[in-house]
């Protein structure tokens, strides 16, 4: 009866799904609280690999409860897709246990076409922040529970009408087309995707949690991207526009901070980023593209590569200190084998001061401070320089170690 918040330490893809995969064989509910389909979960079973954007990832566990938050950004094609998808083989998914929050944000096409390029943050392209921008000014926003009703054709024609000229102006409309020519179009192309997700929308997630709560259910909060692409606490304005960190968790869900028992943290054993921004401990050499080779580090949802680095213990010690982490989990442990040293950084120089926390405001200025650790030949056993590592992010970020992933497979994971 444990109610556990899994989220990310670093920069996104640290492994949760697979992590919240493993935690899900034991509970009851599992709930995802923020983002959209940016989010890329891979959980790999046996020869099997799924890829999640929206569905929490215990849904491959048929009977668990799922819940998608108010705090969420949807895609509903995407969505649909990837209930089809999951149904094709052979994975059991319907509104008895998928439900998704009325309050939980619509990203429309036109959300899409404007974010497509990924701009100078370098976004994923999916919507998201044009998304959460209309769900902030509130007037022009649709939430899933609107999207659903008989008066969503309405809802969609004032929406447009407000709308058009901008998107008209921002060349999103295609040429010649009418305002009501393009809600029209908007409208066919959506209706049927609200007509599948009707039975699933409920607007009772808060209520359906906190009972499950009170009736001491094993509950894990899922959370999606990493505290440093969190909108208030990450790496501004290289971050996302959600709340990743555990807060969010509360008001993405409807969950009181005092309801929530643990918090586990995701770190990969290096450090990777996609988009822009900075990125202290980058490996622009070969020793980074090795690396960027063995742990398969491109995008879930894009295929872009990912940036590799070197593990940053001031940023484990921040997200520490933003999410209240009690344990950690260390993913992609094997993906160093063989690697001799392995460096580690562990404090940073700002205009000739040492500093041991993550100089957020002064990336631009911050040399890594590393410490080098002999490396291992084999991260499926916990033992010499491997044992040594993990002793020692312990030792700096004060944290526990208590689950170690050493591959993508459910069995390829130590519990300490
Ligand atoms: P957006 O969330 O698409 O707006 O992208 C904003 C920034 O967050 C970009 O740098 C993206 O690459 C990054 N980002 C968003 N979602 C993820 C994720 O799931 N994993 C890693 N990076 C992400």
């Amino acid at each position: 009866m444990t109610v556990t918040v899994v989220v990310g330490t670093q920069w996104g893809d640290e492994g949760k799904g697979k992590i919240v995969d493993m935690l899900a064989e034991d509970a009851d509910i599992i709930a995802r609280y923020g983002g959209g389909n940016n989010a890329g979960h891979t959980v790999v079973v046996g020869s099997e690999t799924f890829k999640l954007h929206h569905i929490p990832s215990g849904v491959l566990y048929p009977d668990k409860l799922l819940a998608m938050g108010n705090g969420m950004v949807i895609t509903p094609e995407v969505l649909v897709g990837e209930i089809e998808g999951l149904k094709e083989r052979g994975i059991e998914i319907g509104p008895h246990r998928l439900r998704i929050s009325n309050h939980a944000h619509v990203i429309m096409p036109y959300h899409q076409a404007i974010d497509g390029g990924g701009g100078k943050i370098g976004t994923t392209g999916r919507g998201i922040g044009p998304c959460y921008q209309d769900k902030a000014e509130r007037t022009e926003a649709i939430r899933m529970g609107d999207f659903v009703k008989p008066g969503f054709r309405n809802r969609l024609w004032e929406v447009v009408e407000a709308k058009f000229p901008v998107l008209s102006f921002m060349g999103v409309v295609p040429e010649g087309l009418s305002q009501k020519a393009y809600a029209a179009l908007l409208y066919e192309q959506l209706s049927p995707l609200a007509e599948f997700l009707g039975p699933y929308i409920d607007g009772h997630i808060p209520e359906i949690l906190n009972t499950a709560i009170d009736l001491g259910k094993e509950v894990i909060l899922e959370g999606a991207q990493g505290t440093l692409l969190d909108i208030d606490q990450g790496t501004y304005p290289y971050v996302t526009s959600s709340s990743p960190t555990a807060g969010g968790a509360c008001t993405g869900l409807g969950i009181g901070p005092t309801r929530i028992d643990e918090v586990t943290g995701v770190a990969k054993a290096y450090t990777t980023r996609v988009g822009n921004g900075p990125f202290p401990t980058e490996l622009t050499d070969e020793l980074g593209e090795k690396i960027r080779i063995v742990g398969g580090e491109y995008g879930t949802t894009t295929g872009r590569p990912r940036r590799v680095g070197w593990l940053d213990i001031p940023i484990l010690k921040y997200a520490a200190i933003i999410n209240g982490l009690t344990q950690l989990a260390l993913t992609k442990a094997d993906v160093l084998n063989g690697i001799n040293p392995v460096k580690v950084c562990v404090g940073y120089e700002v205009d000739g001061r040492r500093t041991d926390a993550f100089p957020i405001d002064d990336l631009d200025r911050a040399k890594p401070i590393y410490e080098e650790i002999q490396g291992w030949r084999d991260a499926s056993r916990i033992e010499g320089n491997f044992r040594r590592y993990i002793e020692r992010i312990e030792g700096l970020t004060g944290v526990p170690v208590t689950i170690v992933s050493y591959g993508p497979d459910r069995r390829d994971t130590i519990l300490r």
